[in-house]
Parts: C-alpha cells; sequence; structure tokens
C-alpha cells in the first residue's frame, strides 16, 4: 500500500513532492525516494525510515522553473527496506515509481538479464524501467515503447515514469493499484496514490481505471483504454475533506481496512499461486529438514489465526502442530527441544510477549519463522525466516485485514508443506488453490449485507452477554468475533466451541442471552445445528450466520453458498467484523481507538 506522487509545474517541485508524500503517510512505509527531471538532467534522493530522512538528503536541492518530478513511499513485499529497494528505480536515463506486485517479475528479470541489464534491486519494480529502456531500443516513440512495457506486465500496479529524452513528460498506468490525475487553474498536473494528497492542490481529479494509461505534460494528457483506444477526459471537484480522503470516503480505518481486504488478499497471494503448488519466493525449503513438528505462538487475534493455522497444517500436512499463547508461553517453563519449527504470528511484529517467546524458542536451539505484516520490524529481523501479509498498514486497533492475510498465509503454508511431505495428492492441492483464487471475491463486502448488520446491530446493544459459537476452524473464528465484539463496543462476549454449551454454558441460556451462530454447511453442519437448538429451545436469542435458512433463529444472516468451508470461514469473518463494527457505532464508541487499547502491545 506504497504512497505515490508526481507533478508538471513551475513551482518548488522538491516541496511539493515531499508535502504529497507527507499526506501519504498515513498508508504507512518504511522507504521514500523522489525524482526530479528538469533541463534534461535528473535529481534522485532516496533515504530509508521517515521522511525526514529524505528531506535531509534533499536539503540542498531546488528546483527553478519548469520541472517534472516523482515521489514514492514504500511499504515492503519484496526486498528489505533498504535504500537501494526505494523508489524510484532508475534505467539509463529514466525513473519509474509503482505500487503493487509485478507477479511475473522473475521471468522479466531473467530475460532482461540475458539481455545484458544488470540490476540493483530485489524488488519486482525494476524490471518496468529496464523493460521499458529495452523496448524504447526498438519502438518508434517512448509511448509505444511504454505501451508494449504494459503489455507484458502481469499482477497490479500503479506506476508513474519519466524519460530524460522527454522532460515534460510523465508517462502514467493504473491496474490494480490506485492512480489519480489532479490539476488546477494554473495548468498544474499532479499524480497521487491517493486524492488526500492532492487536496488544497488542485479543484478537479480523474480518478483512472484498470486498464488506464498514458502520458501528461504541461499542456496535454493523452488517456488510453486497455485496448489502446484515446479515451475523453472525464474530470470531477475533488473533496476536501482531508481526513474522509484518507480514510478514503470510509467513516473508520477500520471499515476501510474491512473493504479493503479483498484488495490486500489479492496482494498476499500474489506470486505465490501456482497451479498445483504453493511457490514461496522468500523460503528455503531446508528450514523444515528434519521437523516433525510445528509450535505457533501469538496474542489476541493473531493468536485465533494461529488456531485456524492448527486445524490445516494437521490436516493437510500430516504435521502434529500446537498453539501457545505467547503470555502463557513464556513462563510456563516449557519443555522443548530443537526438533520443532517455531513460528511467531505478529501484525506489528513488536509484540512483546511475543517478541520475548521468539527469542525463548531461538534460544532452545528451534528454528523459527514469523508471519508479519511489517518487515523490518524485530521479529522479522530477529527470525530465521519471514513470510509478508502485504496488508498494508493497518490503523484500526481492532485487526482486521491483518487476521485475513494472517490465516490466508497460513493456509498457503499448509497446502505447501503438504505438497513438499506429499500428505496431499496434487488434484486436493489443485483445487484448495482454486478456493484461495477465490478469496479477493469471497471477501468483497455485500452491500446488503452490510445494510441487514446495521439494522439488525439496534436489537444487540444491551443483553447480559453474547456467546459467539462454533466448530472446528469456526471455533477460532467464534473467538476472534467475540473479541472484536469486546475491543469495540466493550460489551461482554465470549468465544466458544459449540459442543462445549451443554457442559455448563448454557446454564446461562435465556433471551437476554445473544448467541451468535457460526453455522457452516460443509463443517459439520448437523452437529453445530443441533448444538444451537439446544440453545434456542432454552430460549436464548440466536442469531445465526449460514447459508442455510435455519428457522429457530431469531436472526438470520444468510451468506453465500460456497464450494468449502474455507470459502465459508472468510465470508463469515467479514460478517463478525462488520456486525461488530456497527454496533459499536451505535454506541458511539470509538471504533478505530477503542478504550485502553494501543495497536501494538510492546509492553508485557
Ligand atoms: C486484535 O484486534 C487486537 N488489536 C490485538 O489482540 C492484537 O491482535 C494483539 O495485540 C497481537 O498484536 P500483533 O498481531 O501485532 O502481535
Amino acid at each position: 500500500m506504497c504512497g505515490i506522487v508526481g507533478y508538471i509545474g513551475v513551482k518548488p517541485i522538491k516541496e511539493i513532492l515531499i508535502e504529497g508524500l507527507r499526506e501519504l503517510e498515513y498508508r504507512g512505509y518504511d522507504s521514500a525516494g523522489i525524482a526530479v527531471l528538469q533541463n534534461g538532467n535528473f535529481s534522485l534522493f532516496k533515504a530509508v525510515g521517515k521522511l525526514v530522512n529524505l528531506e535531509e538528503k534533499a536539503k540542498n536541492f531546488e528546483s527553478d522553473g519548469f520541472s517534472v518530478g516523482i515521489g514514492h513511499t514504500r511499504w515492503a513485499t519484496h526486498g528489505k527496506p533498504t535504500e537501494l529497494n526505494a523508489h524510484p528505480h532508475v534505467g539509463h536515463n529514466s525513473y519509474v515509481v509503482h505500487n503493487g506486485i509485478i507477479e511475473n517479475y522473475q521471468e522479466l528479470k531473467g530475460m532482461l538479464t540475458e539481455e545484458g541489464v544488470r540490476f540493483l534491486s530485489q524488488t519486482d519494480t525494476e524490471v518496468i524501467v529496464h523493460l521499458f529502456e529495452y523496448r524504447l531500443r526498438t519502438e518508434p516513440s517512448a509511448l509505444e515503447a511504454f505501451t508494449k512495457t504494459l503489455d507484458q506486465l502481469e499482477g497490479a500496479y500503479a506506476t508513474l515514469l519519466v524519460n530524460a529524452s522527454l522532460n515534460d513528460t510523465i508517462f502514467f498506468a493504473k491496474q490494480g493499484s490506485p492512480m489519480i490525475i489532479g490539476r488546477n487553474s494554473e495548468g498544474e498536473i499532479f499524480f497521487a496514490s491517493s486524492d488526500a494528497a492532492l487536496i488544497g492542490k488542485c479543484q478537479e481529479v480523474l480518478y483512472l481505471e484498470d486498464g488506464h494509461y498514458g502520458c501528461a505534460t504541461g499542456s496535454e494528457i493523452k488517456l488510453f483504454n486497455a485496448h489502446h483506444h484515446e479515451v475523453p477526459l472525464h474530470f470531477t471537484p475533488l473533496n476536501e475533506n482531508k481526513l474522509s480522503a484518507q480514510k478514503e470516503g470510509y467513516r473508520f480505518f477500520m471499515e476501510k481496512e474491512i473493504y479493503e481486504q479483498s484488495q490486500v488478499l489479492i496482494d498476499t497471494l500474489m506470486g505465490r499461486l501456482r497451479d498445483e503448488s504453493i511457490y514461496f519466493e522468500e523460503l528455503d525449503a531446508a528450514l523444515f529438514d528434519g521437523i516433525r513438528e510445528i509450535k505457533l505462538c501469538a496474542c489476541g487475534t493473531s493468536y485465533h489465526a494461529a488456531m485456524v493455522a492448527g486445524y490445516l497444517l494437521e490436516r493437510h500436512a500430516k504435521i502434529r502442530t500446537s498453539i501457545e499463547i505467547a503470555s502463557e508461553f513464556r513462563y510456563r517453563e516449557p519443555f522443548l527441544t530443537p526438533d520443532p519449527l517455531f513460528i511467531v504470528i505478529s501484525q506489528s511484529g513488536e509484540t512483546a510477549d511475543t517478541l520475548e517467546s521468539l527469542k525463548m524458542a531461538k534460544a532452545f536451539g528451534l528454528k523459527t519463522m514469523v508471519i508479519c505484516n511489517v518487515d523490518n520490524s524485530s521479529m522479522v529481523r530477529l527470525a530465521d525466516a519471514s513470510l509478508l501479509t502485504r496488508a498494508g498498514i493497518e490503523k484500526g486497533v481492532a485487526s482486521t485485514k491483518a487476521f485475513a492475510t494472517q490465516v490466508s498465509v497460513l493456509w498457503m503454508l499448509s497446502l505447501f508443506l503438504a505438497g513438499e511431505r506429499k500428505t496431499l495428492d496434487t488434484a486436493e492441492i489443485k483445487r484448495q488453490i482454486q478456493l484461495l483464487r477465490l478469496l479477493p471475491t469471497t471477501t468483497k463486502v455485500d452491500n446488503d449485507i452490510h445494510e441487514q448488520l446495521r439494522r439488525l446491530s439496534k436489537r444487540y446493544l444491551h443483553g447480559h452477554g453474547f456467546f459467539f459459537i462454533g466448530r472446528d476452524v469456526f471455533y477460532p473464528l467464534a473467538l476472534e468475533g467475540a473479541l472484536k465484539l469486546k475491543e469495540i463496543t466493550y460489551l461482554h462476549a465470549e468465544g466458544y466451541p459449540s459442543g462445549e454449551m451443554k457442559h455448563g454454558p448454557i446454564a446461562l441460556a435465556d433471551p437476554e442471552l445473544f448467541t451468535i451462530a457460526l453455522l457452516p454447511q460443509h463443517k459439520l453442519y448437523d452437529k453445530t445445528k443441533s448444538n444451537i437448538e439446544e440453545l434456542s429451545a432454552r430460549d436464548s436469542t440466536i442469531c445465526s450466520i449460514s447459508p442455510l435458512e435455519f428457522d429457530k433463529a431469531d436472526d438470520h444472516i444468510r451468506t453465500q453458498h460456497a464450494d468449502d468451508y474455507m470459502l465459508e470461514f472468510f465470508e463469515m469473518m467479514v460478517v463478525l467484523q462488520l456486525l461488530s463494527m456497527e454496533i459499536a457505532v451505535r454506541l458511539g464508541n470509538d471504533v478505530d481507538m477503542p478504550r485502553n487499547l494501543a495497536k501494538s502491545v510492546t509492553v508485557e
């Protein structure tokens, strides 16, 4: 979820680019850079860390009159956060910035390397500038070279490119990641990945659509569609509300992040799904040599993701798996031998209990891995291996897209190990890879269901408590749903295995006890249904979430009929997130920053 800015005009460009990047800081980043082209000469500045470091690098530079320039803040997905990996990336006399993932970059990099191109960075982005210059050798114009370059890219990209031979031009393209063009009455042209960077600078914006590309100069913008037909420019007035812009029109960052799950899962899966196998570019399969057990360790929502993984790893990879709450693991004097692979899961990579558990495992000589959303975090730097979830910055304290991407990575890991250990046949792995490809669709918010949950939430504002119940992977999902509710509504809730209700909790059943029942069609439906009927018979108020009608429910959220319980899992996850959010809204709570909570618990 990087930040991109561009400018064409006569004002001091360094300040405009850096100020634009500062407006995009809310998107999270670990490095930044700008490139300015004036009178055929490039000036390039890049820095790791915060924008102040970039400003320091560029402090003695000032443009004088007309210039074009591009800027970028990077959230690492391929390659560590270093100055070399920071954008803009450089060819002989071209510079490029990019947001997204080029899925076929390895293949393109190999072809270009054979043609004598020397790559400097570990990023996928760098192939864009080298491919453009490779095409420039044979194409009759820079625009046609840019067009041919785009035709060879697979994956998601929002990109800006400048070339010294055209020192009044910025080439742009949009496919899967956002890109906006802005203009004002002074004839200046701006580019940005979010309109937050355009407020106060432009009066009109043009939101590029997938497949759109073209070139802009100080006097003209040429826009083409995916069929290479020139299309008219439809500019619209710019919304001037900056906070709304940062939330991209949503009411809360949490709401934005729930709606974003569909898109970030595309990034999480990108480059990792082959037809019949899972591919983790960043993993060396030797990590798993001699491993006969896996220990997963985490806190909070990440612990719930670990519990889901426990079912999938044993079911698919036939490997013994145990799950630890980090704050317990640290002090229970665990009996550890070096043979398990110790995997910690953490959105932030900084949670104190999880980090200390990782250190303990390393001290016992275990191989370690972290599944994390923040490259260069303490856990990523400490573990032997890491798998990034690529969810982009998560600002809502109540975790949503981090959980979705953690579970998808862990599902992929279970299939990867099943392939390595030959515990699933190729046909089954292929079937589940097809299911993974459906996740972006499955997690797309159904507006009718969101509206139903908004209306329904008024009935669940009191009561003496909630039970969220489910079986199998829907038990950790029930725990996660209960945690979401507690975190942002401050109402009491418990996640419970459906089959356990009759071992005591059912004594609580009465009309004021709200039961949110996860009733998947494809996993233990009849067993779960009878557990819910036991509660309903004792007059508990039931809200069932299921693709199948359930006549004993007081409320019913009908989810889509899916081919597999894991797709039902992800759809029900979105329902639980929205339900908690809408109840919190009615209670007037601060959805993004609930009382008493911090986004990352870096103390015990
Ligand atoms: C989840 O909504 C909470 N914000 C919290 O439980 C969180 O998952 C937990 O603190 C772990 O954080 P981490 O994933 O950054 O390690």
